[in-house]
C-alpha cells in the first residue's frame, strides 16, 4: 500500500459514502459514536447552495470529525471558494463528486458527466488545491455510457492526477448510464467490476485508491484491502449501522471492545436534547437509527415505535427511551 496512506490524516481505509438525504449531520454524529476511525462524508452539497443558498449547509458538530465535505460543481473558482470555506470551518477533506448520474446534476454539468471532461476536473482540483491545504479528493465511476473501456478510465485518472494534482480517488466500481436510468437504477443495474479498480491501483501505485459499490461485510472489505488502500461503504452502513461498531477493531486493529449498541443509543440523548432545544424534530435524528438492531430480538418493535411516534409534535427523547426498552427490556 502507498506509504503516504499510513500517515495521511484522515485515513481512507474505511469510510461511509456520501449519500444525499441520508448522511446529514445527525446521521454522522450517530455513526461516529459507533466508530471512531471511519471517515465520514457529508451529502453532496452544490457550490450554488453554499455560495448563494439561504441555509447553513456546512453546519456540523466537531464530534463528527474526521468529516469530508463532498462538493457538487464544475466551476473551478466556485469550488475553490467553497473548499476554502470548508477548510476554515475545520473540515478534514474536500471531495469532488464526479460520479452522481441524476438529471438534476447533469443539468448543472457536474456529477458523473464530468467523467467526459477530465481536463475540466483537473482544473477544478487544481483550483481547489491551490486554495486549501487539506486533502482534495475525487469520487467517480469506472465509466459513463459507452465510454466504458479501461483506457477511458485510465486517461481520466492520469489527467486528473497529473494535471490536477489529485492523489486520492474513490471509485464506484460500476459505470453510470447518463440517460435512461434513474440514480437508484444506476446503483443497481450496471454490473460491478472490482478488477477495474484494482487495475487503477496497480497502474497508479502512488495514488490512494478506495473502492466502493456493493460491499456489505467487513470480511469483504478486508478482501478488497488486499488490493486497494480503502473501502467506502454506502447503503449497507446506513441500513445496518451496527456494522460500524466492529470497524475499529476489525479494520483498524484497535484493541478496545466494540461499543455496546444500546449504550450508543443512550449516548445520543444529550445530543438529541441539545438539538430539540434548537428546533430540530426528533424524527430527523432517529430516522437514521432505525436499522441499528438488525437481527436482535425487539428490533422490529424498536423500529415501529420510532416510526410511529418520533414525528409527532412534541416528541422528545422519551420516545427513543421507550423504543430502546423493547430491545434491552429495561423500562425507564
Ligand atoms: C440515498 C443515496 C444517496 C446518494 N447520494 C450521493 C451523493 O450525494 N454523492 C455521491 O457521490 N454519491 C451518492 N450516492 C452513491 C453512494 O455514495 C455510493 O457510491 C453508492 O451507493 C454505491 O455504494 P454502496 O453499494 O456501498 O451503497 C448515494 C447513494 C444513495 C443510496
Amino acid at each position: 500500500m502507498n506509504s503516504d496512506n499510513a500517515v495521511n490524516y484522515p485515513s481512507h481505509r474505511f469510510s461511509v459514502a456520501p449519500m444525499l438525504d441520508w448522511t446529514d449531520r445527525h446521521c454522522r454524529y450517530f455513526h461516529r459514536l459507533l466508530s471512531g476511525q471511519t471517515l465520514l462524508y457529508t451529502e453532496m452539497i452544490t457550490t450554488g447552495a453554499i455560495l448563494f443558498g439561504k441555509g447553513n449547509y456546512l453546519a456540523y458538530s466537531q464530534e463528527e470529525q474526521p468529516v469530508a465535505l463532498q462538493l457538487g460543481g464544475s466551476d473551478p473558482q466556485a469550488l475553490a471558494e467553497c473548499a476554502k470555506r470548508a477548510e476554515d470551518l475545520g473540515y478534514s477533506e474536500v471531495n469532488l463528486n464526479a460520479g452522481c448520474p441524476s438529471d438534476r446534476v447533469q443539468n448543472g454539468r457536474f456529477g458523473a458527466c464530468l467523467m467526459a471532461e477530465p481536463e475540466l476536473v483537473a482544473d477544478c482540483v487544481k483550483a481547489m488545491k491551490s486554495a486549501v491545504s487539506i486533502p482534495v479528493t475525487v469520487k467517480t465511476r469506472i465509466g459513463i455510457d459507452d465510454s466504458d473501456s479501461y483506457a477511458f478510465l485510465q486517461r481520466f485518472i492520469q489527467l486528473v492526477s497529473e494535471q490536477g494534482g489529485c492523489d486520492n480517488f474513490t471509485l464506484h466500481a460500476r459505470k453510470a448510464w447518463l440517460s435512461g436510468l434513474s440514480p437508484k437504477e444506476n446503483r443497481e443495474i450496471p454490473p460491478l467490476d472490482y478488477s477495474r479498480v484494482y487495475q487503477v491501483k496497480q497502474d497508479f501505485p502512488h495514488l490512494t485508491v478506495a473502492i466502493n459499490g456493493g460491499i456489505k461485510t467487513l470480511d469483504e472489505a478486508k478482501q478488497h484491502l488486499q488490493h486497494v488502500d480503502g473501502v467506502m461503504m454506502g447503503r449497507e452502513a446506513y441500513q445496518n449501522p451496527g456494522i460500524l461498531a466492529d470497524v475499529d477493531r476489525e479494520l483498524f486493529g484497535l484493541q478496545s471492545p466494540a461499543p455496546d449498541v444500546a449504550a450508543v443509543i443512550e449516548a445520543m440523548y444529550p445530543y438529541i436534547e441539545r438539538e430539540l432545544s434548537q428546533g430540530t424534530y426528533l424524527g430527523h435524528i432517529t430516522r437514521h437509527m432505525l436499522g441499528i438492531f438488525q437481527g436482535i430480538p425487539g428490533a422490529r418493535q424498536f423500529r415501529r415505535h420510532l416510526s410511529e411516534n418520533a414525528h409527532k409534535a412534541g416528541a422528545d427523547v422519551e420516545v427513543l427511551r421507550q423504543a430502546l426498552a423493547f430491545v434491552t427490556g429495561k423500562n425507564g
